[in-house]
């Protein structure tokens, strides 16, 4: 979690150093601060709370120096205090650092340190590191022409276990940072004369589109004139300076109230963006660039094993039900935390894939790095060019829908179902999916954005049934087939802005036990769309009514349902079931959204939560 940043030019850095913190606040938001070096002086302002507090603090001091360090915490180790919040300095004051990630053997490396003779001003696992830094630069003077800052770092990450991401100035270095990373991302902006270093490009697109992702294991070292990258085996590594191909209007919020309502708003263009270019040119089937199998090798597979955490899962159990449905492989659907450590018995003929949006989820990468190593090839569905789980993966599939910021993910999620939707048809038209099929198949996939936009124009009739339903405490999703990971979505989505409870379930398991939940004050969102279930949905749904819960039925336009037995009626445009899933999301977006909304609940930056998970 957490956001990094780090300058090295010839502006001030500290108003460079908020804006990038600003931008990557939703990554961790407990609190905010920064470390400038001004001449042979180092210079934190730290706060509790939002960027902002912090800006408004550093305004009052002076900060001239032109190389700084910026933090965003999202706490692992001690609580959110003021003296919690990184930039940490080393007792001697001779270094400050900031860390994203956790230090697994900071109690002993402490219990070293202490016996050294340095202090301790927090409870963060990150002052053992700082300190060790300091211990090393004191201990072991380097020779033959070394930077004495870089070695010191390198010395002491000798001895961490755990994971990070760091930046970190030093007294007697103006003009230099050191960074490292292992398993928490970092990516350097080479600008006109200056270097911006950051958790993620939305910290320095506004100031350069050339970038140096690190790799694991690789320390960076930023001086006025240059930047060098060595390993932790002291190899030199030559840098590949790549291009962002977003730009910093993706990042803003252009006239939004906030980033998820532009997220939920902007998902037609995403979802054309997410299927540009895939189509064969026959209107058949999909194609995609990046899977490196073979079409003889895609067509040996026997098992598809899913993998991701949180809405990134729902979207693999929708991948489930449309690759079963439609080209009848056995697809099994894993939490990749779970996946990890369990030690699955595995078909040799299976193929993994995973889901995330960030690329940077700890648990997602694990479960790759564990699938990569018992043999298997791994496929990552990934909308982040350069992440992590992109450069670790076997091939995949980029998203392609521009920086998610919001911290519940919504346009992800729906790009998601839609790649989800062109595999199952990839795969499908190897298999026994006619031509004429398939070329139904991808109209209907093209008509998703049309769909999408139709049912975001019932956004004001949403939002008077969210100002109904703002003050429940608890409330039902359910759905069932593949719309019940939908149902599973909707709940989430509900839980994290407006911090309602509430539960997704498929709806005939309804009343083998949440059945009791159902009163009037547990209202039951309920799909229902058009098909072979239909009738046996409106069972259920009178089920509820009969136990005097109110409902809310989300059913396709055309649709006759008994008088009585929807309190608020969402009605869905009539559509393919490959596109199902994606058009029944938008109104359980809505609606979470509007009831955060009622509620005053900070939408993007909802409590305890940051987008991107790199911690277990
Ligand atoms: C989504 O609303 C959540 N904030 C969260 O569940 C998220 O989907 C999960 O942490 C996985 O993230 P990823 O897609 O970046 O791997
Ligand atoms: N483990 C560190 C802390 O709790 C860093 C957490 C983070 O990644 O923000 O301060």
């Amino acid at each position: 979690m957490c956001g990094i940043v780090g300058y090295v030019g010839k502006q001030k850095a500290a108003s460079i150093l908020i804006e990038g913190l600003k931008r990557l606040e939703y990554r961790g938001y407990d609190s905010a601060g920064i470390a400038v070096l001004q001449g042979a002086r180092i210079d934190v302002a730290k706060k509790t709370g939002r960027v902002d507090v912090l800006a408004k603090s550093a305004t009052r001091r002076r900060f001239t120096g032109a190389t700084g360090i910026g933090h965003t915490r999202w706490a692992t180790h001690g609580g959110v205090t003021d003296a919690n919040a990184h930039p940490h300095l080393s007792s001697d004051g001779k270094f400050a650092l900031i860390h994203n990630g956790v230090i697994e053997n900071h109690a002993g490396m402490k219990k070293f340190l202490l016996e050294k003779g340095y202090t301790f001003a927090s409870e963060t696992d990150t002052e053992a590191l700082v300190n060790l830094v300091a211990y090393h630069y004191e201990k072991e003077p380097v020779t033959d022409g070394k930077s004495r800052f870089l070695e010191s770092v390198r010395r002491a990450l000798m001895h961490v276990e755990g994971t990070y991401g760091i930046a970190i100035l030093c007294t007697d270095c103006p003009g230099e940072i050191v960074a490292a990373r292992k398993a928490s991302p970092l990516v350097l902006g080479v600008g006109d004369q200056e270097y911006i270093l950051a958790s993620d490009v939305a910290a320095l697109v506004s100031r350069t589109q050339n970038v140096v992702y690190l790799k694991d294991g690789e320390l960076l070292h930023l001086t006025p004139a240059n930047f060098s990258i060595i390993t932790q085996d002291e190899e030199d590594v030559s840098p590949v300076v790549d291009r962002i191909t977003w730009n910093i209007a993706d990042a803003e919020l252009g006239g939004y109230r906030c980033f998820m309502e532009k997220e939920i708003f902007e998902q037609p263009a995403a979802l054309e963006n997410a299927m540009r270019g895939r189509f064969a040119e026959d209107g058949s089937t999909a194609l995609f660039g990046g899977l490196n199998l073979t079409p003889a090798e895609l067509r040996q597979i026997g098992h598809l094993v899913f993998l991701g955490c949180g809405t990134a899962w729902h979207a693999c159990l929708v991948a489930e039900h449309l690759i079963e449905r439609f080209a009848r492989v056995p697809v099994e659907v894993d939490y990749a935390s779970e996946f990890r450590y369990r030690n699955t018995p595995l078909d040799r003929d299976t193929l993994f894939f995973v889901m995330s949006q960030s690329g940077e989820t700890i648990d997602t990468l694990g479960a790759l790095r564990e699938a990569r190593r018992k043999g298997f090839k791994v496929l990552a569905i990934n909308n982040t060019v350069g992440s992590s789980i992109a450069r670790e993966s076997d091939g995949g599939i980029y998203q392609h829908v521009g920086p998610e910021i919001g911290v519940a993910s919504t346009k992800a999620f729906t790009s998601q179902l839609l790649i989800a939707a062109l595999v199952a048809l990839h795969i499908a038209r190897m298999r026994d999916m006619s031509f004429n099929d398939g070329v139904e198949y991808v109209k209907a996939v093209k008509s998703a954005p049309a769909l999408v936009h139709r049912v975001l124009e019932q956004a004001p009739r949403i939002r008077e049934i969210a100002k109904r339903h703002a003050h429940y405490k608890d409330m039902l999703f359910l759905g069932r087939l593949s719309l019940f990971p939908i149902a599973l979505e909707g709940a989430l989505k509900l839980k994290e802005i407006s911090y309602i409870h509430a539960e997704g379930y498929p709806a005939a398991e309804m009343k083998h036990g949440p059945i009791a939940l159902v009163s009037p004050e547990c209202p039951a969102v309920f799909f229902a769309p058009k098909g072979e279930i239909f009738n046996k949905l409106v069972s259920s749904i009178q089920e509820i009514k009969a136990r005097h819960g109110k409902t809310i039925v989300i059913t396709t336009e055309g649709c006759e349902l008994p008088p009585g037995v929807a309190d608020e009626l969402i009605l869905l445009p009539d559509c393919h079931e490959a596109v199902l899933p994606i058009v029944a999301t938008i109104p359980v977006q809505l609606l979470s959204y509007y009831i955060a909304l009622e509620r005053g609940c900070d939408v993007d930056k909802p409590r305890n939560l940051a987008k991107s998970v790199t911690v277990e």
